[in-house]
């Protein structure tokens, strides 16, 4: 069993996140996105994996797996996923291969659905119940057989939304070959699916046990960093100096607390600064993070980012690299602002 990773999107919902680094090594709970699914693919059993990145994405993805085993195949051209797997193919050969879109998490892993897949499955489909189906890809379902799928319906025939994981065997290959490209323009991996389905093959549909969460909007990674955060063990590698630490807190090797409240489940990164500074629950902080004199919960900070000297407690907030909020001690009191495009401040 092969693993397919894709790590080649644009990340056009998570803009301006996005702009500069692909979204599978935006770090949620101090990690990057994309070792979640490295590591669930691993204890999985699946030791074998390829991650397909485009010619955007490769230069990040590479650094964020660095030190990792994996084989990278180049997507030229965005033209979805179901095109992604047809490129990859050299890599995959004939064997079975577990397609894992690399923004998704999965609270229990993966290992369910390799299990369902045996001898005279053609696929295996994660499915979640989801309030709103109309944004993912929706399946109809027969005991445990899909009998129909369709990607973003206005009008979703079920609550199934088919989550990131598929178990395939080389078969898809066939059905690839023969598709044509959907009405955004793109080959899609669901109308593959659908393919295998008309041809009269056995396509599995399996629950997603625990939760599951597909990282599209700003609101997902702050969701995902809060449930991967519920089951963080605390340790304290820095130092910590005249502050409290309450309840599970992560503070990294090089990292200084100082003066500071933190009440967790928290994580403080690498060689973070945090100095006469209120962390509150659900915040991450990216490695060389700075908080000085300032407050912040439920919250990203990514890599190097920088709050200090601003009143106001900071909440629900997502900070890019090297993004920093200060305040200014000169007149006129007024805000300025240096937003990159599609930037999103909201003011008290
Ligand atoms: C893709 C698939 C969709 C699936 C979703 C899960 O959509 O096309 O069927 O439900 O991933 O994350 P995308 O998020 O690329 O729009």
């Amino acid at each position: 069993m092969k693993g397919l990773i894709l790590a080649a999107g644009r990340g056009t919902r998570l803009r301006p996140l996005t702009h500069t680094r692909p979204k599978p090594v935006i770090r949620v709970a101090g990690r990057p996105i994309l070792h979640y699914a490295v590591e669930n693919l691993k204890e999985a059993g699946v030791e074998e994996i390829g991650v397909v990145v485009s010619p955007e994405t490769e230069k990040d993805i590479r650094e964020a797996l660095s030190g990792r085993e994996v084989r990278y195949v180049l997507q030229e051209e965005p033209q979805g996923l179901a095109h992604a797997v047809a490129v990859a193919r050299d890599f995959l050969g004939d064997s079975p291969f577990v397609l894992y879109l690399g923004d998704n998490l999965f609270q229990k892993g993966i290992r369910r659905f390799l299990e369902a897949f045996r001898p005279g499955v053609s696929a295996v489909i994660a499915l979640v119940r989801v309030e709103d189906p109309r944004q993912f890809g929706v399946a109809v379902l027969e005991g445990e057989r899909i009998v129909r799928l369709l990607e973003k319906p206005k009008e979703p025939p079920s609550d199934l939304a088919v989550a990131g994981v598929y178990v395939f065997t080389p078969e898809v290959f066939e059905v690839i070959r023969e598709l044509k490209p959907s009405a955004r323009g793109e080959y899609e991996i669901t109308d593959a699916i659908q393919g295998l389905i008309d041809r009269g093959r056995k396509v599995v549909g399996v629950e997603v046990e625990g939760w599951w969460k597909d990282t599209g909007r700003p609101k997902d990674l702050l969701d995902a960093n809060r449930l991967l955060l519920e089951e963080l063990s605390p340790k304290v590698e820095g130092e910590v100096l005249e502050s409290e630490l309450t309840g599970r807190v992560v503070v990294e090797k090089g990292a200084r607390v100082v003066k500071s409240t933190v009440i967790g489940p928290a994580f403080i990164g690498e060689g973070v600064v945090v100095e006469e500074a209120y962390i509150g629950p659900f915040t991450s902080l990216g490695p060389g993070v700075r908080v000085v004199r300032s407050e912040v919960e439920y919250s990203i900070l990514e890599d190097h980012a920088r709050l200090e000297n601003v009143a106001l407690r900071l909440q629900e907030s997502i900070l890019g690299v090297g993004a920093e909020v200060r305040s200014r001690n000169s007149l006129p009191r007024a805000h300025r602002l240096i937003l990159g495009d599609l930037s999103q401040v909201e003011l008290a």
